[in-house]
């Protein structure tokens, strides 16, 4: 049955948080990720990989605000400390000390880790009958699944 934000079970409510909460930490390191590698990239293809990156950091930046806000409105706590978000996310830091193919593996890899992770969120919703959590999960895998594939086409 389809439930508003405010009707959703108690455990059902408690799970969806945990489970929006580790979308937005591992967004939030995959943001950051993005911005490391578009200012150290190096190399020939140094344009458009800076401006890619750029693109990559700047939709993250609005996909985590929007999960995260629907952490509130379905009434938890959105973890806001950056040492809660990297110490949980699947999504690992990187230094920025790498090749441009190295970077965008890393990258991509980020992007399907995340989108993993929106999946079984989205799914979890379904099954709650949050319908409304479900659609916002899965456009925001729409979006890293089709990162991936553009930075996946970098790479031979
Ligand atoms: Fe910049």
């Amino acid at each position: 049955m389809v439930q508003s934000a405010q009707s959703l079970s108690t455990d059902v409510k408690a799970e969806l948080v945990e489970m929006l909460n580790q979308a937005v930490a591992e967004t939030v390191v995959t943001t950051m990720l993005a911005q490391n590698f578009h200012w150290n990239v190096k190399g020939m293809a140094f344009g458009p990989l800076h401006e890619l990156f750029q693109e990559v950091y700047e939709d993250h930046f609005t996909g985590q605000d929007e999960v995260a806000e629907r952490v509130k409105a379905i009434g938890g706590h959105a973890e806001g400390r950056l040492s809660e978000h990297v110490a949980r996310s699947k999504v690992p830091e990187q230094d920025g000390h790498q090749s441009a193919e190295q970077m965008i593996k890393h990258l991509s890899d980020a992007q399907k880790t995340v989108a993993a992770t929106l999946a079984g969120a989205a799914a979890y919703a379904d099954e709650g009958g949050d319908v409304a959590t479900h659609d916002l999960l899965i456009g925001r895998q729409l979006v890293h699944e089709k990162f991936a594939w553009i930075l996946d086409s970098h790479l031979a």
